[in-house]
This record gives C-alpha cells, sequence and structure tokens, in this order.
C-alpha cells in the first residue's frame, strides 16, 4: 500500500465510514480506456533516434490486457489516428459485435471517434488485439498488444511468465518506419518483409534469469508477413499451448515455426550454466540470429522440475463425424509467379493487369473483392470441413474468426486446435470445425498484404 492510499484508507476510518465504500483494488483489467495514438520508441538502440510509431496507449507494444478465464473486458477504444481504425481480438471466441472487423461486425471508428467494447473471453489462453482497417498499414506502425487470459486453476507452477510479441519492422537509415505500405510487388509477393526483428518494441531484449528456473513464455507473431522459425538453445521444454489452445499433452520442444498471428505457449527449464546465456533465436534463409537474451546468473534449484502436465481444456466444442461434414473448397490463386490471369472484382471479370492497378493481386475460389454472399452459411452446430489449396507460389497463414479448428490430415488424425494454418505452396489443407458462435466471420491470409490484396472471405453462422 502507498503512503497515499494508507492514508485514504485510514482517514476513511476516522470518518467513520463503513468498509463497504472502502474503494476497490485497482486491476490491470479494469482500465477504460484504449487508444490508438501516435507515440515514440526505441525499436532501435545506441546512437539512433527513437521511431515515430502509432500504438495502443502511445505504446509499442500495447497495453498487456490480462484477465481470468470468463471475466469480462471492456473498453472504451478511443481512436487518436488520423484514419479510420477498430480493435480485433485475435483468437477469441468472441460476441461478433465485438470482433472489430469494419463494414462486417462494426462501422470503422472514424478519426477522433470511440467504440466501446465488453466481451467475456471463453478461453484461457495467449491472444493478441490489433486494428482490422488498413492493418497492413497500422499493425507495420506497431498497433498491437497481448490479451492473456489465466487459467482460473490448474495452471502449471512456473517461476515466471513473460509474453513475447515478436515483430519485424521495416526501418529507414534513421530508424524511421519506411513508407510504401501499399507497394504491390510487396503485395504479390512475401507481404512487408523487415529488416529489424524486436521483442516487446525492443531490439535487444533480454532478461536475466537463474539456471533451472522454469519459465512460461507466450511467444506471438506480431509481424506483418514474416514467418520466423525458432530454436531455443539453453531452454529446454515443451510446446503446450498454440493459439491459446492447450495441447492435450506438452509437446517436447524441439523448433518452432511461428507463421503471423500465430502463437505458442512454451514451458521451459533454463539448461544454459551459471554465468552464460540461452536465447531466443530466429532461423531462415539469412541465417540465424538471437532476438531474445535470457543471462543466467545464479541458480533457483539444483535439479530440473518433473515434466508439467497439460493445460486445462478449453471449453470448444468436440468434432462429431466428420463423414457428416459439410465440405467446401477454397483455391488460393494469384500473386506473383502464380499464373492467375483474372478474377471476379466489382461484379465483372477483370484481367491481371486491371485488377492490380486497383490493388487486388490475389483470389479465393476467383473472386478478388469481399464477396457480397458467404462463402459458406453454416447452421448454427454444424461442422464444417473446408479444402484450402494453395495453387499461388507463396505460403498462406489462414485465419479464421470465431473459431478455432483442426487440421484434417489425409488419414483422416486430427491436429491442434488452432485459429490460424500455415498453407504452404502447392499444398491443400483441410481443416474443420463446428459452427458454433453465430454471426460473420472473416477467413483471410495473415500475411496482412495479401489479405488487403484479395485473400479475404467470409462465412455466416446463423
Ligand atoms: Cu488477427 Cu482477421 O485477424
Ligand atoms: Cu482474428
Ligand atoms: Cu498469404
Amino acid at each position: 500500500m502507498t503512503d497515499l492510499t494508507r492514508r485514504a484508507f485510514t482517514s476513511l476510518l476516522a470518518g467513520g465510514l463503513t468498509a463497504a465504500v472502502l474503494p476497490k483494488p485497482v486491476f490491470a483489467a479494469t482500465r477504460v480506456d484504449l487508444a490508438a495514438a501516435p507515440g515514440k520508441a526505441r525499436l532501435v538502440p545506441d546512437g539512433y533516434p527513437e521511431t515515430a510509431i502509432w500504438g495502443f496507449d502511445g505504446q509499442v507494444p500495447g497495453p498487456i490486457i490480462r484477465v481470468r478465464q470468463g471475466e469480462p473486458v471492456s473498453r472504451r477504444f478511443l481512436n487518436r489516428l488520423t484514419q479510420p481504425s477498430t480493435v480485433h481480438w485475435h483468437g477469441v471466441r468472441i460476441d461478433n459485435a465485438m470482433d472489430g472487423v469494419p463494414d462486417l461486425t462494426q462501422s470503422p471508428v472514424a478519426a477522433g471517434d470511440a467504440f466501446q467494447y465488453d466481451f467475456r473471453v471463453p478461453d484461457a489462453g495467449t491472444y493478441w488485439y490489433h486494428p482490422h482497417t488498413r492493418s497492413f498499414e497500422q499493425v507495420a506502425r506497431g498497433l498491437y498488444g497481448a490479451l492473456i487470459v489465466e487459467e482460473p486453476e490448474g495452471a502449471p507452477e512456473v517461476d515466471r511468465d513473460e509474453v513475447l510479441l515478436i515483430d519485424d519492422w521495416r526501418l529507414t537509415e534513421t530508424a524511421q518506419i519506411a513508407d510504401g505500405f501499399d507497394n504491390i510487388h510487396d503485395w504479390a509477393h512475401a507481404g512487408r518483409i523487415g529488416n529489424w526483428i524486436t521483442v516487446n518494441g525492443d531490439g535487444r531484449w533480454r532478461t536475466t534469469v537463474a539456471r533451472n528456473a522454469r519459465l512460461r513464455l507466450r511467444l506471438v507473431n506480431v509481424a506483418n508477413a514474416r514467418v520466423f522459425g525458432l530454436a531455443t538453445p539453453g531452454l529446454d521444454g515443451w510446446v503446450v499451448a498454440l493459439d491459446g489452445m492447450p495441447l492435450d499433452a506438452p509437446q517436447p520442444l524441439d523448433s518452432l515455426v511461428l507463421a503471423p498471428a500465430q502463437r505458442a505457449d512454451l514451458i521451459v527449464d533454463v539448461t544454459a550454466e551459471d554465468g552464460k546465456e540461452a536465447a531466443l533465436v530466429s532461423q531462415d534463409r539469412d541465417g540465424a540470429f538471437k532476438i531474445a537474451t535470457f543471462a543466467v546468473d545464479g541458480e533457483t534449484r539444483a535439479e530440473r522440475l518433473a515434466a508439467p502436465k497439460a493445460l486445462p481444456a478449453n471449453p470448444v466444442a468436440a468434432l462429431g463425424q466428420l463423414s457428416s461434414a459439410r465440405k467446401v473448397d477454397l483455391l488460393m490463386e494469384g500473386g506473383a509467379m502464380g499464373g492467375m490471369r483474372g478474377a471476379m472484382m466489382g461484379g465483372r471479370m477483370m484481367g491481371i493487369q486491371e485488377m492490380a492497378q486497383a490493388g487486388k493481386i490475389w483470389a479465393f475460389n476467383g473472386m478478388a473483392d469481399m464477396p457480397r454472399e458467404p462463402f459458406v452459411a453454416a447452421d448454427r452446430g454444424e461442422t464444417i470441413q473446408i479444402a484450402m489449396t494453395n495453387d499461388t507460389a507463396w505460403p498462406h497463414a489462414m485465419h479464421l474468426h470465431g473459431h478455432h479448428f483442426r487440421q484434417v490430415t489425409s488419414g483422416g488424425s486430427l491436429g491442434p486446435l488452432r485459429d490460424t494454418l500455415l498453407v504452404e505452396r502447392g499444398d491443400t489443407a483441410e481443416i474443420a470445425f463446428v459452427a458454433d458462435n453465430p454471426g460473420d466471420w472473416l477467413l483471410h491470409c495473415h500475411m496482412l498484404e495479401h489479405s488487403a490484396g484479395g485473400m479475404m472471405t467470409w462465412i455466416r453462422v446463423a
């Protein structure tokens, strides 16, 4: 208790007031506002200026919103940008009116306006929030934050719980965010790939840990388009959840691929020696480099703890018989080296040149705009199975709103619950889910340039 509250407490008692009027403790979850606003961030240290960003509450990342499972989240969103915005609560099986999709679930929030978001979070796990208007620009400028939903009980014991939001920025030589958000070359290729990686808005993220300490690391890929291949030298453990949802059993952690918008919850023990460093390492074609450092100082315990149990399952409806599922196909086409000649746009067939001039370069089932009719109109409770065929030269991170799905392999086995699935070029990935959340829900690529460029459709659940 600070002096100030101690004084207030004493004077209330002195005034003879009853306990009922004592102020309630203020938790982060009871904060009332969340503003999208310009700000400054120290993304690049040493000798560089700060970077002008857009962030929630003017920060990168935005504030961590932490609630218990089933508790309400209530935020008045204030748009202090100069363009319309919204907040989408990624991965939350949310009430449709709160999903933050402009012109589908709400009107865009004009510059200077506000919107009240009120919802409950049915599932424990690691989620995140970001705008859904010009997200290829707004997310790239730093508008994102974590939404952490704690297990009310049954969470494994850990010494530390760290949220690590991994981003990829395209910066100029003076460490400012490069323009060119609508660069058609990026849109038609892998998307806006950057040149500076941060963890929690810091290009040199670092912490101190003790040997044999147990950490829960909540990794979130908030980059527009970069797929991270991650390794954790000096940290040994398990993947316990993907996209917020607990795995049936913890999987031994080897390396990990995290596509845009995907999350992984890890439980790891610090196995690096005292005085050494453990790290989170990003590995790709350009080589391997450290994006987060865990300097080891001292020892928490002499031996490692026993393997963790699975996290308690979330209340997601089990898939029924897939033989009776409604089966639909989604053909992904377009992009550079894809050979697409044209697609439907604005109600007529357009050639690829004309499409590109209008900023569309991809199509789902031959349509480049958001279709007026849903791709699937499901009855509530119906099981839907979608075969997504990637007939392009690029991988795509396919994301469904309002539901989690499982991948169905050709042998018929089921993958873990996810909300975003990476579909490699040339592959067909089948997903299945129970359409039990009523409303209109997007299905799109989370490479944000790809969705803006045509990879966006929607389903309706009656
Ligand atoms: Cu992370 Cu449609 O969104
Ligand atoms: Cu989403
Ligand atoms: Cu894509």
